[in-house]
């Protein structure tokens, strides 16, 4: 079934809690849905959105946002050690992850408790604790807004990189919608520990966790670090950490002994964003209701619950323009700006 609503309030769906509304909303549940649908007579730019968990819409939107109710949890092959499981794009992404880590899969517990929904996430290509979703993707369906037919993407289309893929190109964007993501899971133990404090989080069980083990440990770690969704209003990392060549690295390390880093292919460095806000003083920093959220500064928060697009924007201008003066290094959004 399709529903079209008009002038929209946004309000409860995007997680940043900013005021807005849209001149359209579409909701289907059903991919055979879209083939219904006269896309030249809604308003335009049409956007496809998730949970809302990583927009900021700078103001109303003038278009078409179409939201998916698409949901199912299919397991294929059941009994061999590689577990197929078909998702919706309309689930929540967390939902997927609590059920197959409680049926005992490996794959997604380490991107437990991220907000959003499955279609978005293979969108973003989301990624924590060492692991991103493309990792775990096997294939993408998509409805293609323009040839009106169901189209397969297999993992190596996609282009998964870090929080980017082939879905946010420029040329194909709002294209294709993902109705639904295939999903490659393990019953054989494959346990990913070795990004920051996982290991020890997991404490006693570290020996030979469970999914349900990992997947508990990170989201006591995610719920020390990052705003609860349910009171404060954010749209999670709000920066990518930015890849540094050798140069660049050195010259962001004169004056520290350590500067945490990552190292990458060939002689690239990955530095925390959070660490370089934070050395410039923005812990806290407020614009309007807007805010640096203290625990880890890659977030920005809408810490009064009334912040305007306005605030955000201005305070990730301040902090862009705090690290570029002080370690000559241009941060760039994780957050789509629409
Ligand atoms: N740090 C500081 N000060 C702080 C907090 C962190 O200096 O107050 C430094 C520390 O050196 C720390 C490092 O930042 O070791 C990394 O922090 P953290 O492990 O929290 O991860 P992150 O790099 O800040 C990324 C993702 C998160 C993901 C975590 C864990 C991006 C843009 N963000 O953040 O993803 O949960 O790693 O894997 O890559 C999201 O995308 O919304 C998100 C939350």
């Amino acid at each position: 079934m399709v529903t079209i609503r008009q002038n929209f309030d946004l309000s409860g769906r995007n997680t940043f809690r900013m005021k807005v509304s849209c001149a359209c909303y579409v909701e289907y549940d059903s991919p055979k849905d879209l083939e219904t649908i006269d896309f030249d007579s809604l308003p335009k730019p049409l956007l496809h959105m998730g949970g809302g968990s990583n927009l900021l819409f700078k103001g109303d939107f003038p278009g078409t946002v179409f939201h998916s109710l698409v949901k199912y949890i299919k397991y294929f092959d059941v009994g061999s050690d590689h577990v197929p499981v078909a998702v919706g794009a309309g689930v929540v992404w967390d939902d997927f992850v609590a059920k197959t880590c409680a049926d005992g899969l490996w794959g997604a517990e380490n991107l437990s408790l991220i907000p959003g929904e499955v279609g978005a996430a293979a969108v973003q290509n989301i990624g924590a604790y060492g692991v991103e979703a493309g990792d775990i993707i096997a294939g993408v369906t998509c409805f293609d807004t323009v040839d009106r037919k169901k189209v397969s993407f297999k993992t190596p289309e996609c282009r998964y990189g870090y929080r980017d893929s082939i879905f946010k190109d420029e040329s194909v964007k709002g294209r294709y919608i993902i109705t639904g993501v295939l999903f490659r899971l393990s019953r054989e133990a494959a346990p990913k520990l070795e990004y920051g404090n996982l290991k020890a989080a997991l404490g006693k069980d570290a020996g030979e966790p469970t999914p349900q083990q990992v997947r508990d440990a990170v989201i006591s770690i995610r719920r020390s670090k990052l705003p609860d969704p349910e009171e404060l209003g954010s749209a999670g990392s709000f920066f990518k950490n930015p890849v540094l060549s050798g140069p660049q690295f050195a010259a962001v390390c004169q004056g520290y002994e350590t500067v945490p880093h990552y190292v990458l292919d060939g002689g690239f460095v990955k530095v925390p964003a959070a660490w370089m806000i934070e050395q410039c003083g923005f812990k806290g920093a407020e614009v309007g209701g807007a805010a640096v959220y203290e625990k880890q500064p890659l977030v920005i928060v809408n810490a009064t619950g009334e912040a305007s697009p306005q605030d955000v924007i201005a305070l990730e201008e301040k902090i862009i323009s705090g690290v570029r003066e002080k370690f000559g290094v241009e941060l760039h959004p994780e957050v789509e700006h629409v």
